[in-house]
C-alpha cells in the first residue's frame, strides 16, 4: 500500500470478522483467525494503517466475547496501534432473518444462479419480513460505522464496505455521515439482469439504490461489472457510461471498477513449507502411492459443482477403464452454512455420491477417492502440492482463489481444470483446460486431457498459471480500490 494511505484511517465493514470465537469443553472463550475469501483477501489491511473494523456477532460465544471487552472492541491481530475490531450485537432473530435468509438464501442464491425456479424463489409475506430485518442489520452497519468516523472535521474517512450482506449500508451511511469516502467491493459474481430480476422489483431497486451511495464499486471481473451496469440500467433507469466505467444516479457518480484478487505468494509458500503441510503430504503420499493424483478443494457449498465433478470422474473412471488402480482424487470439501437445510442436502448429496464411486470401483488394493468433509489447511495446502490435477468446476463464482492457490503451491507443476464460470477464467484460461461446468461428460474428457499432457507443457502451463496468480496479492488489491476512491469525481 502506498504512501497516500500512511496515516488515515481506513473503516471496513464486512459481515464475517478477522476474527472469531469458539468455546473450549471447559467454557473458556478461543479466539480464532475468521474464515473464507473475504477475511483472507482483507487480511492485508490489518498492517496498513489504523483500521476500524465492522463485523456481526456470529454466534454466541461471540456475543460472549463482545459483552467482555470494554466498548465492544476487540484487538485487530497485527493492526497498527489504534486499529480495533468492533462487533456488532445484532438481534439474534434479526441476524438471521439478514444472514441465512435474505443474504445466503435469496441473494447469493440470485448472483450464482441457483435456484430451481419452477419451485423457488417464492416472496411471500414471510420475506417482506425477513427484507425488513435486512434493513435493520444494514442500518446498524451504517450507524456504527457513521459513529467510528466521527465529526466532519476529524479528516478524511474512507470506508470500505464488502459483498452482498451489506448492499444497503452505502446509502444509508452516506446520508447519516456525509463527506465520508464509500467503496463498496462485490466478492460474487453480479447475475445478468433478467435472472436478477426475480427479486422483488421493490427489492431489486433497493440493492442498487444502495450500492450507488458509494463513491466507487468494485468487483472481482469485468464480467460482473458488466451485469451490475446492465441492473442499474434496465432496473433503476441509471445513466451509464461504459468507456468511463461510471455511474450516474440521484445526482450522484460512482465509478466502478474491476479488482481481481489473486494470492500472496510469498506467504502461501513459506505456510506450505510448515511441518505441518509436510506430515499431511508425507500421509497423502502414501495413501496415493505413486497413482497421478487429481485434488479438488471446496467450502460444501451449492455453487462449486461438487457432486458434478464426481459424476465426471466417474464417467473418466467408465471411459477409461485403464486409470482405475492408476489414479486417486482427494476431494476436500469443508462444512459451510449448516443452518441451511440446502446445504446440509448437499454435503448429504456428496457424501453419497463419493460412496457410490467407492461401491463402483474400489478394489483391495485400491481406493479411488479420498472424501475428507472437515477444515483441514495445512491438508489443503499438502494436496495442492502434490496434485497432478486440479479440479475447478464451479456453476459460478466471483473469483475462487483455489484455482490460484494451487498452481503457486505445485511442486511439479499441476494441469488446472477450470469453469469458464469462474472470475478466474478472465485471468487463468489461456493456461488452463476450460469447461462448461455443467457438461459431465466434457468435464471427464478434461479430466483425461490433464491427466495424459506431457510433463513439460503441464509444467510451462503451470508456471504461467502461478505468475498470472500472484500477480495482485492481496495488498495490491485492495490498495487499487483505496486509489479508485482517492480520485476526483470525474463529471
Ligand atoms: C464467500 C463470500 C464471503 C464469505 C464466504 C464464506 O466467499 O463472498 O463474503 O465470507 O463466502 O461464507 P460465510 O457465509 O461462511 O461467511
Amino acid at each position: 500500500m502506498g504512501e497516500s494511505t500512511a496515516g488515515r484511517r481506513i473503516l471496513v465493514a464486512s459481515n464475517r470478522g478477522p476474527v472469531s470465537f469458539t468455546r473450549r469443553d471447559n467454557g473458556e472463550l478461543e479466539a480464532r483467525r475468521g474464515g473464507g475469501g473475504l477475511v483472507s483477501g482483507l487480511s492485508s489491511v490489518t498492517s496498513q494503517g489504523s483500521v476500524h473494523w465492522v463485523c456481526a456477532a456470529l454466534s454466541e460465544a461471540d456475543r460472549a466475547a463482545i459483552a467482555r471487552s470494554p466498548g465492544g472492541l476487540l484487538d485487530l491481530q497485527g493492526g497498527a496501534p489504534d486499529s480495533a475490531v468492533q462487533m456488532l450485537d445484532i438481534p439474534v432473530t434479526i441476524f438471521d432473518r439478514a444472514y441465512n435468509t435474505v443474504a445466503n438464501s435469496v441473494l447469493w442464491f440470485v448472483h450464482h444462479m441457483l435456484y430451481d425456479t419452477p419451485n423457488r424463489p417464492v416472496f411471500g409475506f414471510g420475506f417482506r419480513r425477513d427484507w425488513d430485518a435486512y434493513r435493520e442489520y444494514n442500518a446498524a452497519f451504517a450507524r456504527a460505522l457513521a459513529a467510528a468516523a466521527g465529526d466532519p472535521g476529524s479528516g478524511p474517512i474512507r470506508t470500505v464496505v464488502q459483498d452482498y450482506h451489506l448492499t444497503l449500508v452505502p446509502r444509508m451511511l452516506a446520508e447519516l455521515r456525509p463527506g465520508v469516502k464509500i467503496a463498496h467491493f462485490s466478492h460474487t459474481p453480479w447475475a445478468p439482469v433478467d435472472y436478477y430480476r426475480l427479486l422483488p422489483d421493490h427489492v431489486a431497486r433497493e440493492v442498487l439504490d444502495g450500492m450507488l451511495g458509494a463513491d466507487h464499486v468494485g468487483f472481482l471481473s469485468q464480467r460482473w461489472a458488466d451485469a451490475f451496469c446492465d441492473s442499474c440500467e434496465a432496473v433503476l433507469g441509471a445513466a451509464v457510461d461504459r468507456d468511463a466505467q461510471r455511474i450516474s444516479y440521484r445526482g450522484k457518480l460512482t465509478g466502478v471498477g474491476v479488482h481481481p484478487l489473486g494470492v500472496d505468494a510469498g506467504e502461501l509458500t513459506s505456510r506450505a513449507a510448515e511441518p505441518d503441510v509436510r506430515a499431511k503430504m508425507a500421509t497423502l503420499a502414501e495413501l496415493a502411492g505413486g497413482r497421478k493424483l487429481i485434488v479438488r478443494v471446496d467450502r460444501t457449498e451449492l455453487s462449486k459443482n461438487i457432486v458434478r465433478g464426481l459424476a465426471a470422474y466417474r464417467e473418466l473412471l467408465i471411459t477409461h477403464p485403464e486409470w482405475r488402480g492408476n489414479v486417486m482424487m482427494l476431494a476436500l470439501a469443508y462444512p459451510s452454512r449448516h443452518d441451511l437445510a440446502e446445504y446440509r442436502d448437499y454435503a448429504a448429496q456428496v457424501e453419497r455420491t463419493a460412496r457410490e464411486i467407492e461401491d463402483e470401483f474400489a478394489t483391495p488394493g485400491w481406493t479411488p477417492l479420498v472424501m475428507r468433509a472437515s477444515d483441514d489447511y495445512p491438508g489443503s495446502l499438502a494436496g495442492y502440492r502434490l496434485a497432478d490435477v486440479l479440479l475447478v468446476n464451479p456453476i459460478r463464482d466471483g473469483m475462487n482463489l483455489v484455482a490460484k492457490e494451487g498452481p503457486v503451491l505445485s511442486d511439479r507443476g499441476c494441469a488446472l481444470v477450470l469453469s469458464r464460470e469462474a472470475g478466474a477464467a478472465a485471468e487463468l484460461g489461456d493456461d488452463a483446460i476450460m469447461i462448461n461446468p455443467f457438461d459431465v461428460t466434457g468435464t471427464a474428457a478434461a479430466l483425461q486431457e490433464a491427466l495424459t499432457m506431457p510433463q513439460d507443457e503441464r509444467a510451462a502451463r503451470c508456471r504461467s498459471l502461478a505468475r498470472a496468480a500472484a500477480a495482485v496479492p492481496p495488498a495490491l488489491w485492495f490498495a487499487s480500490q483505496l486509489a479508485a476512491l482517492d480520485e476526483p469525481p470525474r463529471g
